[in-house]
Formats: structure tokens, sequence, C-alpha cells
């Protein structure tokens, strides 16, 4: 489906680089995503995983490097015009406005598409929240609910935007194995619909279930990607997150 076809890449980041003063948190990414595949980033804490996602959406201003989106040149949008060409992303640790409810909270995601198309998007809230399961609580406010249902509601507001790309980080956290599988299930019904998405999770099973195609991230730098079977089990990904992990176990 991605090769045969000759679609350009929906994303192709060329030598990202983001620093933080002397700190390399990207140094010289090189990625393509084709349309509607599910793509994941494995990597230990402070790998840059999180700031290689700010960079798309241009949260992290770029120290250098080049983007493509669609076939289009990325580099220079505004971090507004991100959204609007249809990049949506939810955020490692939960971002919703507390004394709002659940709905408004999944409404603020159809703001951030251009205005002619809101009114289209806000006939669609009661459908996004049914399909990520946050109707029962919509009247409710995210500080009254599960954290696991905090991150749903998150979910639900950046795929109210319909977007072409949906960069997930962490959107697992804090849930339990039965709502994790929701989230992957959720994420599989997302991909049949077209949506491309990069997903990043700690869950080593959970990215070997959901995910396409893997990149393992080390010191800011891309260490490994291919099949997921095949980066879980290269030595350097091993080496720098598996071995770390078990040995904080
Ligand atoms: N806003 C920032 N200012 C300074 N350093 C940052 C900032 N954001 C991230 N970093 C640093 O960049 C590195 C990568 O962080 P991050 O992208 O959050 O890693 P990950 O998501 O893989 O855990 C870390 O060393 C982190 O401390
Ligand atoms: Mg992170």
């Amino acid at each position: 489906m991605t090769s045969s076809d000759n679609r350009p890449p929906l994303l192709e980041l060329t030598d990202i680089a983001v620093h933080f003063g002397g700190v390399k948190a990207v140094d010289g990414v090189s990625i393509s995503l084709d349309q509607g595949r599910i793509y994941g980033i494995m990597g230990s804490n402070g790998s840059g995983k999180s700031t290689l996602l700010g960079a798309i959406t241009r949260l992290n201003p770029l120290t250098r490097g080049q983007m493509r989106f669609d076939g289009e040149d990325f580099t220079k949008v505004r971090p507004h015009q991100v959204a609007h060409l249809g990049v949506a992303r939810t955020f490692q640790t939960v971002r919703l406005i507390d004394d709002r409810t659940v709905r408004d909270n999944v409404q603020l995601g159809v703001d951030t598409a251009l205005r002619s198309r809101r009114r289209e998007l806000m006939s669609s809230v009661d459908e996004v929240m049914e399909r990520v399961g946050v109707t029962a609580v919509q009247r409710m406010r995210p500080s009254e609910l599960s954290y696991g249902m905090q991150r749903r509601v998150e979910i639900a507001r950046a795929i109210v935007s319909r977007p072409r790309l949906l960069l997930l980080d962490e959107p697992t956290a804090g849930m339990n194995t039965d709502e994790r599988d929701e989230v992957s299930e959720l994420m599989r019904t997302l991909q049949q619909e077209g949506l491309t998405q990069l997903l990043v999770e700690h869950d080593v099973q959970m990215m070997v279930d959901v995910c396409d195609y893997l990149f393992g991230m080390n010191q800011g730098e891309l260490i490994a990607q291919g099949e997921p079977e095949a980066v879980v089990a290269d030595e350097a990904v091993r080496e720098s997150y598996l071995g770390k992990q078990a040995k904080d176990a």
C-alpha cells in the first residue's frame, strides 16, 4: 500500500535538530512517514521523543533541518498553521482546561481547525466523544475523572479536527491493560479511515501490536528503524532502552 502507489510520503523530516542551549535534544533525525500507517518511536527517557513531536508541531523551534508535509515545504509554517494543515497531537502530560466540561474541552479541538470547517466539525463532536468513550462524562470536569479517562478526552480533542497526521505522546500512561487495548483498537479504526499516526509509548508489547514500523532513538539520534519485531530485537535498541528498562525494574 505504501511504495506501490506513487504518493509522496505524508511527512518527510530531513536532518532535524532541536537544541536547547547545549542540550542536543534532537540532533540530525531524518524520517519519512507514509500515508495511512502507524509508526512508533522507542527510546529511554530523555532520548528526544517528545522534542521530536514538538519539532513537528513547532512547539520546539528547529535548530536546523527541513520538513515536507504532503509534498509541500513544511519547514517554515507557523505553530497555528500546523493544525490547519492537519497535524494534531496529544501531550505526554494531560493538558485539559479544568474549569470547563469534558465536552467543552473536546470542542476546543474544533477551534484549531480553519474557520470554514468549524461548523461541519462541530456536528461530529458527539460522534467523536462516543468513539473514545467519554459521552457519559461529558458534563463533568477533567479533574473529576480518572487519569485514563482524561487521556481519552485528550485523544477526542485531537481527532475532532479530523487531522491527517496524529501524534500521540504516551497516550496510555496511567491506563490499565484493558484501557490500553481500547486505545490500540481506536488507533486501528482510525487507521482504517486513513489516518497516519506517530506513537510514543513505553509499552513494548503495545508498540509491536499496533505499529507497522518503529524508530529507535537514543540521545537525540535515530539508532534503528524497521519492522517492529526487528527494531525491538535490535542490539543498539536493547542496549539503550530495554537494557535500561530491565535495570530500572
Ligand atoms: N524546553 C526544554 N528546555 C531545555 N531542555 C529540554 C527541554 N525539553 C526537553 N529538554 C531536554 O531534551 C532532552 C530530550 O527530552 P524529551 O524530548 O522530553 O525526551 P523523551 O520524550 O524522549 O523522554 C532531555 O535531556 C530534556 O531534559
Ligand atoms: Mg517524552
